[in-house]
């Protein structure tokens, strides 16, 4: 089992990032939609804690992805020509980005609300902003927007994703065995 990935396949170790981030960010966005909805306070606060702490191991698991691709680049999408194979780089591509913003707005947010933020119980991280009213409504509002838009990206990914199998070109195997 190779841990590269190939010209036309994808290693164990990019396969094992897939789909290990994508349970951790489906989580993610169901938690943060309760704590959203919450009032903090000393019983839920511990679901704060673990929002922000597997939000930071999202962090630090696509600047892990992204340096394994940039050492071993991931395949070329396949089946999808033209517009379908931009849009398919494009949705790749966005969610790198989404996936280390969105993290580091909710990280700011926190840091603006004057409370440290704590990794996994132990390790407080350093604020990212000064705390402030203004920073606080800010960058949450940002992180909440931010976020819808995650959602939908997931969704026509996930068509997208399906729709390819479907058609037969071996996509989703590929992602789950190595080769289409
Ligand atoms: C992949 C990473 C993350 C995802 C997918 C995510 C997702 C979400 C979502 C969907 C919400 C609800 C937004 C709303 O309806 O207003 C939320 C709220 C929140 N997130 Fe995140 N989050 C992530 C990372 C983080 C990180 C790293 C932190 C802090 C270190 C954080 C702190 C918060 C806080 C405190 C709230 C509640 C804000 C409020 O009460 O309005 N999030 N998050
Ligand atoms: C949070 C959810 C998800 C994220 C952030 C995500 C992200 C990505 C990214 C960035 C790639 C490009 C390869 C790479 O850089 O690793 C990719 C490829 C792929 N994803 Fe997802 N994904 C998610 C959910 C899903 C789901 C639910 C499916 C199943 C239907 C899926 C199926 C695939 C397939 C089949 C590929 C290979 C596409 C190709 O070869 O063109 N993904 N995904």
């Amino acid at each position: 089992m190779a841990a590269r990935n190939g010209p036309d396949s994808f290693g164990i170790v990019s396969r094992g990032l897939h789909w290990g981030i994508m349970l951790l960010v489906i989580a993610m966005l169901a938690l943060g939609m309760r704590i959203s909805d919450m009032q903090p306070g000393l019983a839920n606060l511990w679901l704060y804690g673990l929002h922000k702490t597997l939000g930071i191991t999202v962090l630090s698991l696509m600047l892990l992805r992204l340096g394994w691709h940039l050492y071993t680049p991931p395949p070329q999408p396949v089946g999808a020509k033209g517009p379908a194979f931009w849009a398919a780089r494009m949705v790749h591509w966005a969610f790198y980005a989404l996936l280390i913003v969105i993290p580091l707005t909710g990280w700011a947010g926190s840091s603006a609300t004057g409370i440290d933020v704590v990794y996994a119980e132990r390790w407080v991280l350093p604020p990212l902003v000064t705390p402030s009213i203004e920073g606080e409504a800010f960058w949450f509002r940002l992180h909440d927007i931010l976020t819808k838009g995650l959602m939908g990206l997931i969704i026509l990914h996930m068509l997208g994703a399906l729709q390819r199998e479907m058609a037969g070109d071996g996509t989703l195997t590929r992602m789950l065995r190595g080769r289409a």
